[in-house]
Protein backbone atom coordinates (compact mmCIF):
# COMPACT_ATOMS: atom_id res chain seq x y z
CA UNK A 1 0.00 0.00 0.00
CA UNK A 2 2.46 2.90 1.27
CA UNK A 3 5.89 0.41 -0.04
CA UNK A 4 7.39 1.38 -3.14
CA UNK A 5 6.05 -0.07 -6.28
CA UNK A 6 6.76 -2.61 -8.48
CA UNK A 7 8.38 0.20 -10.82
CA UNK A 8 10.49 1.59 -8.41
CA UNK A 9 12.05 -0.98 -6.60
CA UNK A 10 15.29 -0.33 -4.59
CA UNK A 11 18.03 -2.10 -4.39
CA UNK A 12 17.89 -3.67 -1.35
CA UNK A 13 20.44 -1.69 0.19
CA UNK A 14 18.79 1.83 -0.13
CA UNK A 15 17.22 2.83 3.29
CA UNK A 16 13.72 3.73 3.87
CA UNK A 17 13.03 7.51 4.29
CA UNK A 18 12.69 8.62 7.76
CA UNK A 19 13.96 11.26 10.27
CA UNK A 20 17.56 12.04 10.70
CA UNK A 21 17.33 13.06 14.55
CA UNK A 22 20.20 13.60 16.76
CA UNK A 23 24.01 12.26 16.52
CA UNK A 24 23.70 9.79 18.86
CA UNK A 25 20.51 9.51 20.18
CA UNK A 26 18.56 9.87 17.11
CA UNK A 27 15.31 10.31 17.87
CA UNK A 28 15.12 8.89 21.31
CA UNK A 29 13.99 12.16 23.29
CA UNK A 30 11.73 12.70 21.08
CA UNK A 31 10.36 8.80 21.48
CA UNK A 32 10.90 8.66 25.33
CA UNK A 33 8.86 12.00 25.34
CA UNK A 34 5.39 10.29 23.78
CA UNK A 35 6.19 7.15 22.35
CA UNK A 36 2.46 6.68 20.39
CA UNK A 37 2.39 10.11 19.35
CA UNK A 38 6.36 10.14 18.03
CA UNK A 39 5.69 6.06 16.26
CA UNK A 40 2.15 7.97 14.60
CA UNK A 41 3.83 11.20 13.42
CA UNK A 42 6.64 8.84 11.79
CA UNK A 43 4.04 6.86 10.16
CA UNK A 44 1.94 9.93 8.41
CA UNK A 45 5.32 11.36 7.48
CA UNK A 46 7.18 8.80 6.14
CA UNK A 47 4.74 5.76 5.08
CA UNK A 48 4.15 2.25 5.42
CA UNK A 49 7.87 1.49 5.99
CA UNK A 50 10.50 3.90 8.02
CA UNK A 51 13.78 3.96 9.57
CA UNK A 52 14.06 5.85 12.65
CA UNK A 53 17.59 6.36 14.26
CA UNK A 54 17.86 5.79 18.10
CA UNK A 55 21.44 4.96 20.00
CA UNK A 56 23.14 4.68 16.80
CA UNK A 57 21.05 1.65 15.89
CA UNK A 58 18.54 1.99 12.73
CA UNK A 59 15.15 0.60 13.58
CA UNK A 60 12.36 0.23 11.34
CA UNK A 61 8.22 1.43 11.54
CA UNK A 62 6.15 -0.91 9.84
CA UNK A 63 2.51 0.19 9.14
CA UNK A 64 1.43 -0.76 6.11
CA UNK A 65 -1.03 -3.37 6.21
CA UNK A 66 0.26 -5.28 3.78
CA UNK A 67 3.88 -5.42 4.55
CA UNK A 68 2.04 -6.33 8.26
CA UNK A 69 0.93 -9.65 6.61
CA UNK A 70 4.21 -10.60 5.13
CA UNK A 71 6.26 -9.79 8.65
CA UNK A 72 3.33 -11.70 10.95
CA UNK A 73 2.48 -14.23 8.55
CA UNK A 74 4.29 -15.47 5.08
CA UNK A 75 7.72 -14.38 6.80
CA UNK A 76 7.06 -14.77 10.52
CA UNK A 77 9.90 -17.70 10.50
CA UNK A 78 12.23 -14.47 10.33
CA UNK A 79 11.19 -12.97 12.83
CA UNK A 80 11.16 -13.43 16.98
CA UNK A 81 9.11 -11.54 19.71
CA UNK A 82 11.91 -8.46 21.26
CA UNK A 83 13.84 -9.66 23.75
CA UNK A 84 11.95 -8.13 26.96
CA UNK A 85 13.58 -7.44 30.41
CA UNK A 86 14.18 -8.38 33.50
CA UNK A 87 10.84 -7.38 35.27
CA UNK A 88 8.85 -9.35 32.44
CA UNK A 89 10.65 -12.58 32.96
CA UNK A 90 10.30 -12.85 36.47
CA UNK A 91 6.83 -12.08 36.30
CA UNK A 92 5.97 -14.62 32.98
CA UNK A 93 8.84 -17.12 33.30
CA UNK A 94 8.60 -19.68 30.48
CA UNK A 95 5.21 -19.16 29.86
CA UNK A 96 3.07 -18.59 26.75
CA UNK A 97 4.02 -14.88 26.21
CA UNK A 98 7.99 -15.05 26.39
CA UNK A 99 8.55 -18.76 25.10
CA UNK A 100 10.14 -18.83 21.24
CA UNK A 101 10.13 -22.20 19.00
CA UNK A 102 9.46 -25.54 19.83
CA UNK A 103 8.33 -24.97 23.96
CA UNK A 104 6.13 -21.73 22.48
CA UNK A 105 4.39 -24.02 19.79
CA UNK A 106 3.58 -27.11 22.44
CA UNK A 107 2.32 -24.40 25.19
CA UNK A 108 0.23 -23.09 22.72
CA UNK A 109 -1.32 -26.30 21.20
CA UNK A 110 -1.87 -27.09 24.49
CA UNK A 111 -3.63 -23.65 25.79
CA UNK A 112 -5.82 -23.38 22.45
CA UNK A 113 -8.96 -25.41 23.91
CA UNK A 114 -9.26 -23.23 26.80
CA UNK A 115 -10.14 -20.13 24.68
CA UNK A 116 -12.09 -21.87 22.36
CA UNK A 117 -15.74 -20.63 21.53
CA UNK A 118 -17.19 -23.51 22.96
CA UNK A 119 -15.21 -23.49 26.35
CA UNK A 120 -15.93 -19.61 26.24
CA UNK A 121 -19.45 -19.70 26.27
CA UNK A 122 -19.91 -22.69 28.92
CA UNK A 123 -18.31 -19.17 31.32
CA UNK A 124 -20.65 -16.84 30.70
CA UNK A 125 -22.64 -17.54 33.64
CA UNK A 126 -19.57 -16.96 35.79
CA UNK A 127 -18.61 -14.12 34.47
CA UNK A 128 -22.32 -12.86 34.77
CA UNK A 129 -22.32 -14.00 37.76
CA UNK A 130 -18.63 -12.45 39.05
CA UNK A 131 -19.80 -8.66 37.05
CA UNK A 132 -23.29 -8.81 38.88
CA UNK A 133 -22.08 -9.07 42.38
CA UNK A 134 -19.59 -6.31 42.02
CA UNK A 135 -21.98 -3.93 40.47
CA UNK A 136 -24.31 -5.36 43.64
CA UNK A 137 -21.29 -3.35 45.81
CA UNK A 138 -21.60 0.26 43.54
CA UNK A 139 -25.64 -0.11 43.59
CA UNK A 140 -25.60 0.00 47.52
CA UNK A 141 -22.48 2.25 47.40
CA UNK A 142 -24.65 4.73 45.44
CA UNK A 143 -27.95 3.86 47.00
CA UNK A 144 -28.52 7.60 48.57
CA UNK A 145 -27.73 9.28 45.02
CA UNK A 146 -24.74 8.66 42.83
CA UNK A 147 -21.30 7.55 43.89
CA UNK A 148 -17.81 8.24 42.78
CA UNK A 149 -15.07 5.97 41.95
CA UNK A 150 -11.64 5.94 39.84
CA UNK A 151 -13.23 3.23 37.60
CA UNK A 152 -9.59 2.30 36.17
CA UNK A 153 -9.03 1.12 39.64
CA UNK A 154 -12.10 -1.02 40.22
CA UNK A 155 -12.19 -2.30 36.38
CA UNK A 156 -8.77 -4.18 37.22
CA UNK A 157 -10.02 -5.40 40.25
CA UNK A 158 -13.20 -6.60 38.15
CA UNK A 159 -11.06 -8.06 35.21
CA UNK A 160 -8.68 -9.72 37.54
CA UNK A 161 -11.42 -12.01 39.74
CA UNK A 162 -12.85 -12.35 36.00
CA UNK A 163 -9.52 -13.89 34.94
CA UNK A 164 -8.35 -15.36 38.21
CA UNK A 165 -12.08 -17.48 37.80
CA UNK A 166 -11.04 -18.28 34.41
CA UNK A 167 -8.33 -19.64 34.88
CA UNK A 168 -7.76 -21.28 38.07
CA UNK A 169 -12.06 -21.63 38.67
CA UNK A 170 -14.16 -21.12 41.80
CA UNK A 171 -10.97 -21.95 43.65
CA UNK A 172 -9.50 -18.83 42.85
CA UNK A 173 -11.91 -17.23 45.16
CA UNK A 174 -9.73 -18.75 48.45
CA UNK A 175 -6.74 -16.47 47.32
CA UNK A 176 -8.57 -13.70 45.29
CA UNK A 177 -7.76 -10.69 48.09
CA UNK A 178 -4.36 -11.87 48.51
CA UNK A 179 -3.57 -12.36 45.22
CA UNK A 180 -5.22 -9.30 44.30
CA UNK A 181 -3.21 -7.16 46.16
CA UNK A 182 0.07 -9.43 45.16
CA UNK A 183 -0.34 -8.32 41.48
CA UNK A 184 -1.11 -4.89 41.97
CA UNK A 185 1.96 -4.58 44.05
CA UNK A 186 3.48 -6.04 41.20
CA UNK A 187 2.27 -3.51 38.64
CA UNK A 188 2.76 -0.30 41.24
CA UNK A 189 6.45 -1.23 41.25
CA UNK A 190 7.06 -2.30 37.45
CA UNK A 191 10.13 -0.45 35.88
CA UNK A 192 8.56 3.21 35.03
CA UNK A 193 9.69 3.48 31.11
CA UNK A 194 11.94 6.65 31.43
CA UNK A 195 10.16 9.70 29.35
CA UNK A 196 13.79 11.23 28.93
CA UNK A 197 17.00 10.87 28.24
CA UNK A 198 18.35 12.21 31.68
CA UNK A 199 15.18 10.04 33.27
CA UNK A 200 17.18 6.99 31.04
CA UNK A 201 20.45 7.16 32.84
CA UNK A 202 19.00 8.12 36.30
CA UNK A 203 20.33 5.21 38.43
CA UNK A 204 17.51 2.85 39.24
CA UNK A 205 16.00 2.79 42.85
CA UNK A 206 16.51 -0.15 45.03
CA UNK A 207 13.24 -0.01 47.04
CA UNK A 208 11.37 -0.42 44.05
CA UNK A 209 13.33 -3.63 43.00
CA UNK A 210 12.97 -4.83 46.35
CA UNK A 211 9.12 -4.24 46.82
CA UNK A 212 8.38 -5.65 43.08
CA UNK A 213 10.77 -9.02 44.48
CA UNK A 214 8.36 -9.09 47.09
CA UNK A 215 5.47 -9.25 45.05
CA UNK A 216 6.42 -11.58 42.86
CA UNK A 217 7.21 -13.97 46.10
CA UNK A 218 3.66 -13.18 47.84
CA UNK A 219 2.16 -14.09 44.49
CA UNK A 220 3.79 -17.29 44.05
CA UNK A 221 3.22 -18.28 47.08
CA UNK A 222 -0.51 -18.23 46.65
CA UNK A 223 -0.32 -20.13 43.22
CA UNK A 224 1.82 -23.12 44.82
CA UNK A 225 -0.36 -22.94 47.54
CA UNK A 226 -3.74 -23.44 45.36
CA UNK A 227 -1.77 -25.86 43.09
CA UNK A 228 -1.02 -28.02 46.03
CA UNK A 229 -4.91 -27.65 47.08
CA UNK A 230 -5.69 -28.58 43.60
CA UNK A 231 -3.69 -31.83 43.47
CA UNK A 232 -5.81 -33.59 46.29
CA UNK A 233 -8.68 -33.36 43.29
CA UNK A 234 -6.59 -33.63 40.79
CA UNK A 235 -7.25 -30.50 39.15
CA UNK A 236 -11.03 -31.32 38.86
CA UNK A 237 -12.45 -28.34 39.19
CA UNK A 238 -9.53 -25.53 38.27
CA UNK A 239 -10.58 -23.45 35.52
CA UNK A 240 -8.26 -23.30 32.37
CA UNK A 241 -5.52 -25.11 34.71
CA UNK A 242 -7.12 -28.45 34.34
CA UNK A 243 -7.32 -28.41 30.62
CA UNK A 244 -3.54 -27.64 31.19
CA UNK A 245 -2.54 -30.30 33.46
CA UNK A 246 -4.70 -32.65 31.68
CA UNK A 247 -3.57 -31.70 28.11
CA UNK A 248 0.09 -32.17 29.15
CA UNK A 249 -0.59 -35.42 30.93
CA UNK A 250 -2.07 -36.92 27.61
CA UNK A 251 1.50 -35.93 25.79
CA UNK A 252 3.49 -37.91 28.13
CA UNK A 253 5.01 -34.57 29.84
CA UNK A 254 2.98 -33.02 32.51
CA UNK A 255 3.39 -29.67 33.29
CA UNK A 256 5.14 -29.16 36.51
CA UNK A 257 4.38 -26.99 39.17
CA UNK A 258 6.38 -24.37 37.93
CA UNK A 259 5.15 -24.69 34.65
CA UNK A 260 1.71 -24.40 35.40
CA UNK A 261 2.52 -20.99 37.27
CA UNK A 262 4.46 -19.68 34.61
CA UNK A 263 1.26 -20.51 32.49
CA UNK A 264 -1.01 -18.75 34.77
CA UNK A 265 0.98 -15.57 35.22
CA UNK A 266 1.50 -14.96 31.39
CA UNK A 267 -2.52 -15.45 30.69
CA UNK A 268 -3.09 -13.79 34.10
CA UNK A 269 -0.98 -10.57 33.38
CA UNK A 270 -1.34 -10.76 29.51
CA UNK A 271 -5.60 -10.84 29.58
CA UNK A 272 -6.70 -8.50 33.12
CA UNK A 273 -5.00 -5.34 32.58
CA UNK A 274 -5.44 -4.88 28.85
CA UNK A 275 -9.19 -5.55 29.73
CA UNK A 276 -9.56 -3.30 32.06
CA UNK A 277 -7.73 -0.57 29.99
CA UNK A 278 -10.87 -1.18 27.33
CA UNK A 279 -13.41 -0.86 29.96
CA UNK A 280 -12.21 2.64 30.99
CA UNK A 281 -11.51 4.35 28.01
CA UNK A 282 -14.71 2.38 26.86
CA UNK A 283 -16.50 4.69 29.27
CA UNK A 284 -14.51 7.56 28.74
CA UNK A 285 -15.99 7.37 24.94
CA UNK A 286 -19.51 6.60 25.83
CA UNK A 287 -19.94 9.55 28.49
CA UNK A 288 -18.50 11.67 25.75
CA UNK A 289 -21.08 11.00 22.93
CA UNK A 290 -24.45 10.34 24.20
CA UNK A 291 -25.97 9.32 21.25
CA UNK A 292 -23.81 6.06 21.11
CA UNK A 293 -24.62 5.72 24.39
CA UNK A 294 -28.36 5.79 24.18
CA UNK A 295 -27.87 3.45 21.13
CA UNK A 296 -25.93 0.95 23.24
CA UNK A 297 -28.44 1.31 26.37
CA UNK A 298 -31.21 0.77 23.63
CA UNK A 299 -29.73 -1.94 22.44
CA UNK A 300 -29.11 -3.83 25.74
CA UNK A 301 -32.69 -3.39 26.81
CA UNK A 302 -33.69 -5.31 24.21
CA UNK A 303 -31.71 -7.69 23.77
CA UNK A 304 -31.09 -8.72 27.42
CA UNK A 305 -34.78 -6.67 28.89
CA UNK A 306 -34.06 -7.28 32.74
CA UNK A 307 -33.13 -11.31 32.07
CA UNK A 308 -29.60 -13.04 32.65
CA UNK A 309 -27.22 -13.19 29.70
CA UNK A 310 -26.71 -15.48 28.21
CA UNK A 311 -23.75 -16.39 25.18
CA UNK A 312 -26.24 -16.10 22.50
CA UNK A 313 -27.27 -12.82 23.78
CA UNK A 314 -23.57 -11.05 24.05
CA UNK A 315 -23.57 -12.76 20.20
CA UNK A 316 -26.49 -10.30 19.49
CA UNK A 317 -24.99 -6.72 20.99
CA UNK A 318 -24.02 -5.88 17.57
CA UNK A 319 -23.83 -2.33 18.19
CA UNK A 320 -21.84 -2.57 21.74
CA UNK A 321 -19.42 -4.57 19.79
CA UNK A 322 -19.11 -1.86 17.47
CA UNK A 323 -18.08 0.05 20.23
CA UNK A 324 -15.94 -1.76 21.83
CA UNK A 325 -13.70 -2.33 18.53
CA UNK A 326 -13.59 1.58 18.33
CA UNK A 327 -12.35 1.78 21.59
CA UNK A 328 -9.34 -0.30 21.29
CA UNK A 329 -8.94 1.36 17.56
CA UNK A 330 -8.49 4.93 19.93
CA UNK A 331 -7.21 3.84 22.93
CA UNK A 332 -5.52 -0.32 21.57
CA UNK A 333 -4.66 -0.66 25.09
CA UNK A 334 -1.33 -2.68 23.47
CA UNK A 335 -0.16 0.49 21.69
CA UNK A 336 2.98 -0.88 20.30
CA UNK A 337 4.67 -4.53 19.64
CA UNK A 338 8.22 -5.67 18.55
CA UNK A 339 10.04 -7.61 16.15
CA UNK A 340 13.66 -8.57 16.02
CA UNK A 341 15.34 -10.25 12.22
CA UNK A 342 16.59 -13.48 12.57
CA UNK A 343 17.88 -13.45 9.10
CA UNK A 344 18.67 -10.73 6.52
CA UNK A 345 15.42 -9.88 4.96
CA UNK A 346 13.47 -7.44 2.56
CA UNK A 347 10.25 -5.70 3.34
CA UNK A 348 8.52 -3.54 1.09
CA UNK A 349 12.01 -3.32 -1.08
CA UNK A 350 14.25 -1.95 1.53
CA UNK A 351 16.96 -4.19 3.24
CA UNK A 352 16.29 -5.68 6.86
CA UNK A 353 19.56 -6.50 8.73
CA UNK A 354 19.74 -9.85 10.82
CA UNK A 355 19.30 -8.02 14.10
CA UNK A 356 16.95 -5.15 13.29
CA UNK A 357 14.43 -4.30 15.28
CA UNK A 358 10.98 -4.09 14.18
CA UNK A 359 8.48 -1.63 15.70
CA UNK A 360 4.26 -2.21 15.06
CA UNK A 361 2.36 1.00 16.25
CA UNK A 362 -0.87 0.09 16.67
CA UNK A 363 -1.91 3.20 17.76
CA UNK A 364 -0.35 4.63 14.78
CA UNK A 365 -2.26 2.53 12.12
CA UNK A 366 -5.45 2.43 13.83
CA UNK A 367 -5.15 6.08 12.87
CA UNK A 368 -3.88 6.07 9.79
CA UNK A 369 -6.14 9.14 8.22
CA UNK A 370 -5.98 7.09 4.37
CA UNK A 371 -7.59 3.82 6.18
CA UNK A 372 -9.30 5.73 8.76
CA UNK A 373 -11.42 8.94 7.91
CA UNK A 374 -11.32 11.38 11.06
CA UNK A 375 -9.43 9.16 13.19
CA UNK A 376 -9.47 11.15 16.03
CA UNK A 377 -13.38 10.53 16.07
CA UNK A 378 -15.12 8.39 18.19
CA UNK A 379 -17.50 7.08 15.32
CA UNK A 380 -18.31 3.39 16.33
CA UNK A 381 -20.39 2.53 13.37
CA UNK A 382 -17.57 2.50 10.95
CA UNK A 383 -16.82 -1.11 12.21
CA UNK A 384 -20.51 -1.81 10.76
CA UNK A 385 -20.27 -4.45 8.10
CA UNK A 386 -21.07 -2.40 5.32
CA UNK A 387 -18.75 0.25 6.13
CA UNK A 388 -15.85 -2.26 6.76
CA UNK A 389 -15.77 -3.89 3.18
CA UNK A 390 -12.65 -3.29 1.47
CA UNK A 391 -11.12 -1.82 4.82
CA UNK A 392 -7.65 -4.14 4.85
CA UNK A 393 -7.55 -7.05 7.36
CA UNK A 394 -4.37 -5.88 9.19
CA UNK A 395 -5.25 -2.19 9.42
CA UNK A 396 -7.19 -3.29 12.55
CA UNK A 397 -5.10 -5.22 14.71
CA UNK A 398 -5.88 -4.64 18.44
CA UNK A 399 -5.43 -8.63 19.26
CA UNK A 400 -2.04 -8.21 16.92
CA UNK A 401 -1.73 -10.90 13.92
CA UNK A 402 0.10 -13.97 12.75
CA UNK A 403 0.93 -16.83 14.67
CA UNK A 404 1.81 -15.24 17.97
CA UNK A 405 -1.58 -12.90 18.20
CA UNK A 406 -3.45 -13.01 21.15
CA UNK A 407 -4.71 -16.08 22.40
CA UNK A 408 -6.94 -14.72 24.84
CA UNK A 409 -9.00 -12.26 21.89
CA UNK A 410 -12.22 -14.35 21.66
CA UNK A 411 -12.37 -14.61 24.86
CA UNK A 412 -11.78 -10.54 26.00
CA UNK A 413 -14.66 -9.39 23.06
CA UNK A 414 -17.10 -11.48 25.21
CA UNK A 415 -15.93 -11.07 28.44
CA UNK A 416 -15.92 -7.23 27.88
CA UNK A 417 -19.55 -6.83 25.85
CA UNK A 418 -20.67 -8.64 28.83
CA UNK A 419 -19.55 -6.28 31.02
CA UNK A 420 -20.37 -3.23 29.02
CA UNK A 421 -23.69 -4.90 28.86
CA UNK A 422 -24.54 -5.50 32.16
CA UNK A 423 -23.29 -1.93 33.19
CA UNK A 424 -25.28 -0.03 30.97
CA UNK A 425 -28.52 -1.92 31.92
CA UNK A 426 -28.32 -0.61 35.86
CA UNK A 427 -25.91 2.41 35.34
CA UNK A 428 -24.74 5.96 34.40
CA UNK A 429 -20.81 6.76 34.21
CA UNK A 430 -19.99 10.23 33.57
CA UNK A 431 -16.50 11.49 34.05
CA UNK A 432 -16.28 13.28 37.12
CA UNK A 433 -15.97 17.51 36.68
CA UNK A 434 -12.67 18.72 36.53
CA UNK A 435 -11.14 15.35 36.23
CA UNK A 436 -8.69 15.25 33.64
CA UNK A 437 -7.77 12.49 31.55
CA UNK A 438 -4.70 12.22 29.32
CA UNK A 439 -2.90 9.18 27.49
CA UNK A 440 -0.10 7.27 29.19
CA UNK A 441 2.02 5.02 27.18
CA UNK A 442 3.12 2.16 29.63
CA UNK A 443 2.83 -1.41 29.66
CA UNK A 444 -0.67 -0.76 28.44
CA UNK A 445 -2.14 2.63 27.26
CA UNK A 446 -3.63 3.97 30.89
CA UNK A 447 -5.09 7.17 31.88
CA UNK A 448 -2.23 8.78 33.21
CA UNK A 449 -4.42 10.30 36.37
CA UNK A 450 -6.81 7.17 36.33
CA UNK A 451 -10.03 7.75 35.48
CA UNK A 452 -12.51 9.16 38.05
CA UNK A 453 -16.42 9.28 37.27
CA UNK A 454 -19.71 9.87 39.05
CA UNK A 455 -21.84 6.93 38.71
CA UNK A 456 -25.85 6.82 38.56
CA UNK A 457 -28.67 4.29 39.20
CA UNK A 458 -29.58 4.13 35.34
CA UNK A 459 -33.70 3.90 36.11
CA UNK A 460 -33.78 5.68 38.80
C1 LIG B 1 -8.66 -6.19 25.30
C2 LIG B 1 -7.96 -7.20 25.76
C3 LIG B 1 -6.66 -7.68 25.15
C4 LIG B 1 -5.83 -7.05 24.25
C5 LIG B 1 -5.99 -5.68 23.63
C6 LIG B 1 -4.72 -7.96 24.01
C7 LIG B 1 -3.69 -7.70 23.12
C8 LIG B 1 -2.66 -8.58 22.84
C9 LIG B 1 -1.61 -8.35 21.88
C10 LIG B 1 -1.48 -7.09 21.01
C11 LIG B 1 -0.80 -9.42 21.87
C12 LIG B 1 0.46 -9.64 20.99
C13 LIG B 1 1.70 -9.25 21.72
C14 LIG B 1 2.95 -9.33 20.85
O1 LIG B 1 2.90 -9.81 19.73
O2 LIG B 1 4.00 -8.90 21.32
C15 LIG B 1 -1.33 -10.35 22.85
C16 LIG B 1 -0.76 -11.57 23.15
C17 LIG B 1 -1.23 -12.40 24.13
N1 LIG B 1 -2.38 -12.24 24.89
FE1 LIG B 1 -3.70 -10.72 24.75
N2 LIG B 1 -4.91 -9.08 24.76
C18 LIG B 1 -6.08 -8.97 25.46
C19 LIG B 1 -6.67 -9.90 26.30
C20 LIG B 1 -6.09 -11.11 26.62
C21 LIG B 1 -6.70 -12.12 27.46
C22 LIG B 1 -8.08 -12.01 28.08
C23 LIG B 1 -5.78 -13.13 27.60
C24 LIG B 1 -5.87 -14.41 28.36
C25 LIG B 1 -6.65 -14.63 29.37
C26 LIG B 1 -4.62 -12.77 26.80
C27 LIG B 1 -3.48 -13.53 26.68
C28 LIG B 1 -2.47 -13.27 25.77
C29 LIG B 1 -1.31 -14.16 25.60
C30 LIG B 1 -1.00 -15.40 26.40
C31 LIG B 1 -0.54 -13.61 24.56
C32 LIG B 1 0.73 -14.18 23.96
C33 LIG B 1 0.33 -15.19 22.89
C34 LIG B 1 1.51 -15.84 22.19
O3 LIG B 1 2.56 -15.23 22.08
O4 LIG B 1 1.30 -16.98 21.76
N3 LIG B 1 -4.84 -11.54 26.22
N4 LIG B 1 -2.47 -9.82 23.41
Amino acid sequence: MFSKSAAQVAEPSDQPPGPRGLPYFGCLNSLLRDPMLFWSSVANRYGGIARVPLKGRQVFLVSDPDLLYELLVTKRRRYRKNVRYQAAIDTFGEGLLLSEGESWNRQRLITQPAFRNDYIRSQVPAMAAITTSFLDEWASAASNGSLVRDVEVDFLKLTQTLAGHYLMGPGFADIDERFHAAAIAIKNNWPIPPRSLLALYKPKGKQRQTQFDAAIRAADACIFEYLEAQKKTDFEDAGVLSLLVHKSREQGDEYDAKSLRDQFMSLFFAGHETSAMSLAWAHYLLCRHGDARENLKQEVDTVLGTGRITGADVDRLEFTECVLNETLRMYSPIHSISRVALEDDTLGGYAIPAGAMIYISLYAIHRLPQIWPNPDEFDPERFLPERSAGRPRFAFIPFAAGHRNCIGASMAVVELKLVIALIAQRFVLDLERGHKVRTSAETTMRPRYGMRMTIRDANA
